[in-house]
């Protein structure tokens, strides 16, 4: 027998193959008995090295791996760059492995630890220390995944503002590499990608998810060996100079998150929302959320703010949020990021007057803050100039007029703290937007206005976290949201300390179909920001049905970003059944499993929410625009008990399927009806004709 040991949970193991010193995934996925990885051990090719080197967890130039090295650094006299790591010793659990490597050499000591979670996926980082007595410069530290060769094809995710999370398929090349920089988790490289073999889908073919738990910059690497092996290599992505270990010194990568496969990429999803759902300790059915951005902007006014809450009480709003523009002199978006002291201005009196009144109606209130920014118009940074993060002798770069402050630093820490936890204490606020409006670029640390510093993301994202943890240590119940221009910072590791998401500032119901698809394939629903926007959506001024835009947001964390002071009454009672369909349907929607669907036309979307027990389903089909064929095409459901038989019910409370046909399949006619389980997956059940822009929602229940 080889030299391996395996962990697992579930039906979920990880084979380690212990034959180097570096230990090496040599299985990711379902159990197999007695794996041995010397099936797959290389013959030894003319013109190469003499002996093929591994793809280790970390990958080491020096043992002749000609990919990319999983470390990159060196000392100042530049020797230790391209260490090679021998194992002093390993821990081994049923589910977890650690391992200590040292580098008596280079004198650097490396931890490796390993898990398989309960959510069934993979969890892996590393610890690098510094035992020297030179600093060593740190450039990469990143760990490999191997993928097997029948992994050919690639899923990543880009986008941009109002138009995020769209995945994109490619080949598995040579090299592809996500690359982000913009010193925040970014609405266009999303530390996340799909392996998978030929044609994987929904519902078919082995596939591995990989995502790093960073908000900040990071680089993840698919390479194609010469030799045909291939892996995913991942990591933070660091700036020259930006983590430089002093002796003793230790840095510690981002957890690189693993959910593996073998019936498509929905099993790996509801693997990542499982994974999610076990990280965050207010996890459960998120409350209806009336949120005033789009309603007002920066006009707050409290008769119209209170009218605004009475009539969002009405429909059946549980939190109403009070978004920019009630501190310091922020009257628009030029001035006033960093004095966070309620606006005598606008709020005379505070925000008493509106906060009672919100939790009066049996609300609760939240708070929109931004708190790691400062506009060079305001207090702040005239008192502080150099807690930003720019470089001494350069012209900073503004983005939305602000700059980012240095959260590396405890005394900038402190204030916001002290600012946030002083709102927190005055005021009944039980929820926090958190918002993050730019790109981080050149940010130094500086000490003062005249020192240099150092590159200063990584410094930030750490404090960052180490804020928000502070904050929620003094007050647990406080949800937060995360949101950065709409959803440009949605990771793994925020989602560890905040609860839902702003998925993006666009509320076009046609945009959110797809972005919401493409968010549902890395994070769970129930901390998907989904807004019900007004008739003419601001952002791409498309003008959308009610019932589209209501049965598009009930699948996310269902919100109101509409002046309601502009809906008719019919209107209004649209809305308010939406939430009462919502509020019925809500266990179902945020602990069930989500479900996709390949659907045979391009221009419908397929998906649904299906309970972990399969008893209880609610699927939608929808129709984005008009079809090529007559009729739609019937809807293959996947993930139901074949065996059952499931009794099939149409939603009709939102009017969100606008009919167009002259009859409707004769299915619907009846009064009650019944299918196999079996039957629905294997060949479907057919829609009515519908108009675009149309969702026909079922409810499937087992008999
Ligand atoms: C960002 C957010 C919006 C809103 C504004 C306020 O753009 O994405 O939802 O909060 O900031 O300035």
């Amino acid at each position: 027998m080889s030299s391996v040991v395996t962990i697992h949970r579930g039906a979920t193991s990880v084979v380690l193959d212990l034959e180097s010193s570096m230990p090496a995934l040599a299985h990711i996925g379902a159990a197999i008995e007695g794996f041995d990885p010397r099936a797959l051990s290389l013959p030894v090719a003319k013109a190469t090295l003499d002996a093929p080197a591994p793809i280790g967890i970390l990958t080491e130039n020096g043992t002749g791996f000609l990919g990319r090295p999983g470390l990159v650094g060196s000392r100042p006299d530049g020797s230790a760059w391209a260490p090679v790591f021998s194992r002093t010793g390993a821990e081994i659990e049923s589910d977890r492995a650690r391992f200590e490597m040292i580098d008596t050499v280079a004198e650097l000591s490396l931890v490796i630890d390993v898990a398989v979670t309960e959510a069934e996926t993979v969890v892996g980082s590393m610890t690098l220390t510094n035992n020297g007595s030179t600093d060593f410069t740190l450039v990469r530290l990143s760990a490999s995944i191997p993928m097997p060769v029948h992994a050919t094809e690639l899923i990543s995710f880009t986008g941009r503002w109002c138009k995020e999370f769209q995945p994109r398929r490619h080949d598995f090349e040579a090299l592809s590499v996500i690359e982000n920089r913009r010193g925040r988790t970014s609405h266009d490289q999303l530390p996340a990608i799909f392996a998978g073999s030929i044609g994987f889908g929904e519902h078919h073919g082995d596939v591995w998810g990989v995502q790093l738990a960073w908000s900040g910059n990071y680089e993840i690497a698919a390479e194609r060996l010469a030799d045909g092996r291939r892996h995913i290599q991942a990591g933070e992505l660091l700036s020259p100079g930006e983590v430089v270990l002093s002796p003793g010194a230790s840095y510690r990568t981002p957890d690189i998150v693993v959910a593996p496969s073998q019936s498509g990429i929905t099993p790996a999803s509801q693997r990542f929302h499982r994974h999610v759902r076990a990280l965050n300790p207010l996890a459960g059915e998120r409350k209806v959320i009336l949120n005033t951005w789009e309603a007002v902007y920066f006009n707050h006014d409290l008769t119209t703010l209170r009218a605004l809450a009475d009539a969002g009480a009405n429909v059946g709003v549980e939190r109403f949020v009070l978004d920019d523009g009630w501190f310091g002199g922020r009257r628009d978006d030029t001035k006033g990021l960093g004095d966070w002291w309620v606006s005598e201005e606008v709020w005379p009196d505070g925000l008493s007057p509106i906060v009672d009144h919100v939790t009066s109606l049996g609300m609760e209130f939240g708070l929109w803050v931004e708190p790691e920014m400062v506009n060079p118009d305001s207090d702040l940074y005239r008192q502080n100039p150099h807690w930003t993060l720019t470089t001494a002798g350069y012209e900073p770069v503004l983005g939305r007029q602000q700059l980012v402050l240095d959260c590396g630093r405890a005394d900038v820490r402190d204030y916001l703290f002290e600012r946030i936890d002083a709102l927190l204490e005055e005021y009944a606020i039980s929820y926090l937007k958190w918002d993050m409006n730019r790109d981080l670029v050149q940010g130094s640390n500086q000490r003062s206005l005249d020192d240099p510093g150092r590159a200063g993301t990584h410094g930030h994202v750490v404090g960052v976290y180490d804020l928000l943890d502070r904050i929620r240590a003094a007050h647990p119940g406080v949800e937060i949201e995360s949101c950065a221009s709409g959803g440009g910072r949605v990771d793994l590791e925020i989602l560890r300390r905040t609860d839902r998401v702003w998925t993006s500032d666009c509320n076009d119901a046609l945009e959110r179909q797809a972005i919401q698809r493409g968010f549902t394939m890395l994070f769970p629903p129930e901390v998907m920001g989904a807004h019900i926007g007004p008739h003419r959506a601001h952002t791409t001024h498309r003008v959308q049905a009610l019932g589209f835009r209501t049965a598009t947001a009930l699948f996310g964390s269902l919100g109101i970003e509409w002046n309601l002071l502009d809906a008719e009454e019919a209107g209004l009672a649209k809305v308010a059944a939406a939430i009462a369909l919502y509020k019925r349907l809500r266990p179902l929607l945020h602990g069930g499993d989500v479900i996709r669907f390949d659907h045979d036309d391009p221009s419908a979307s397929v998906h649904g929410v299906i309970s972990s027990d399969r008893e209880h389903a609610v699927m939608a089909y929808v129709q984005m625009l008009a079809s090529i064929t007559t009729v739609p095409l019937p809807m293959r459901f996947g993930g139901l008990d074949p065996d059952r038989r499931y009794r099939v019910d149409v939603i009709d409370d939102l009017g969100s399927a606008d009919e167009f046909g002259r009859a409707r399949p004769e299915w619907m006619a009846l009064e009650t009806i019944e299918f196999s389980g079996r039957q629905l997956m294997a060949s479907g059940l057919q829609p009515p004709v519908l108009h675009p822009e149309s969702v026909f929602l079922m409810e499937l229940r087992a008999v």
